[in-house]
């Protein structure tokens, strides 16, 4: 059933995804309502009213569920049991099962595989024997990475040898986790989508995404990759939300090998940073069209206006002060997000800024230069 505005929608965490899709509900003219256990949380800040509850209080989710008209999610570490008892309310969108897949690395690549698409080599390690057997399947350098809860390149150690390897394993107090080969990129890729409850999808156009130390920097829209890569990108992207019978805005992060291989990553079951750009350069954002998805409305188009170079903020930026904002409103063709977070930290997301241009390598020059005054 359609939900029009007026309407409820619950949205599970309060970070800047959440805030950001608050903005987005809101101009439509829905009520948001959040539930997020911090009591300073960015999308709080601007929704109709915030719920201050851990994942897991039933009593809390029973209130937050009986309010609701519909509930979606900006972050994927959500209990998948909290997610099922809160589908007894009312819709739950995307459903636990799509959250779970995402939840554990080598789930996840399970999936990627039973989907017919590649996953960057990989062993599965539950004990430092797994540890021993690896290098059958996969190379060093290789990346041990816990199974759970890592994000912004947490829980991730770059390892050399077997031996480094049990090492690091034994530091990570022996959870499950992968050893991934470490694989040569020529770049990385994403593809950002919506898929509808009648099982239609919309691809965003592909960005291209630059890390600095496991978190992503910069993101480059249209990708400088040909039409044919992009093409295999997004239908691979819609087979997995096919697959999982996704409804909601999903994201797929891909590895470009220097072979001219076409790696999955990893996948968020939600809105995601390398689609921040859609704000400011695509006729509908990443956040309407979850808002569009889950009400049951009609597509957003995702047509690119212009060539954009989106650049995340992070806490280091801060130092002691503010960072030079002049030096960036300066730019009359740059967009400023700040989420409303207190306390800058090394490695916090704390905004981002866009840069548009009609040509992509002025914007790349310019939101370079504008970053560099930011320092
Ligand atoms: N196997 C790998 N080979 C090369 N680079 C990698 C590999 N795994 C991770 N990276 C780099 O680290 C970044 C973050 O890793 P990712 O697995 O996406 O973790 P997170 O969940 O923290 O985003 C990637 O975007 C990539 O730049
Ligand atoms: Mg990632």
């Amino acid at each position: 059933m359609t939900l029009l505005p007026g309407s409820t929608i619950g949205m599970l965490g309060g970070g800047q995804l959440g805030r950001m899709f608050t903005v987005a509900a809101r101009t439509l003219g829905y009520r948001v309502l959040i539930l997020e256990p911090d009591f300073h949380s960015p999308a709080a800040q601007l929704s109709d009213d915030h719920i201050i509850a851990a994942y897991d209080d039933e009593v809390a989710l029973t209130a937050f569920g009986q309010r609701c008209d519909v509930i979606t999610t900006e972050f994927e570490n959500i209990p998948a049991q909290t997610l099922e008892f809160l589908a007894q309310f009312c819709p739950v969108r995307p459903s636990a099962h799509a959250v779970k897949m995402a939840q554990d690395r080598i789930v996840e690549k399970e999936f990627v595989r039973a989907c017919g698409l590649q996953p960057v080599p990989f062993a599965a390690i539950h004990t430092a024997a797994d540890i021993a057997a690896a290098p059958h399947s996969i190379q060093f350098p290789a990346i041990l990475k816990t199974a759970r809860m890592g994000y912004d390149g947490k829980g991730q150690v770059t390892v050399h040898s077997v031996a480094e390897a049990q090492a690091a394993f034994a530091q990570l107090h022996g959870v499950a986790c992968v050893l991934e080969q470490r694989m040569e990129l020529e770049r990385e890729i994403s593809v950002i989508l919506a898929r509808s409850v009648g099982g239609e999808v919309r691809c965003f156009p592909v960005a291209e995404n630059e890390h600095h130390n496991g978190i992503l920097h910069q993101s480059i829209v249209p990708a400088r990759i040909d039409a044919a890569l992009a093409a295999a990108a997004q239908a691979a992207a819609t087979r997995m939300a096919d697959k999982l019978e996704f409804v909601g805005v999903m994201a797929v992060e891909f590895f470009v090998t220097r072979q001219g291989e076409l790696l999955i990553n990893e996948m968020a079951p939600r809105t995601h940073n390398s689609g921040h750009y859609t704000l400011d350069a695509c006729i509908t954002s990443q956040f309407e069209q979850q808002v569009r998805m889950v009400c049951e409305l009609p597509f957003g188009a995702t047509d690119l206006l212009s060539p954009v170079v989106m650049v995340n903020m992070l806490g280091d930026l801060w130092h002691d002060a503010q960072p030079n904002w002049l030096a960036l409103l300066q730019s009359t063709n740059t967009k400023l997000h700040l989420y409303g977070k207190h306390e800058a930290r090394p490695g916090r997301k704390m905004g981002h800024y866009c840069t548009l241009t009609p040509q992509l390598d002025d914007a790349l020059t310019e939101a370079a230069h504008i970053f560099q005054q930011l320092q």
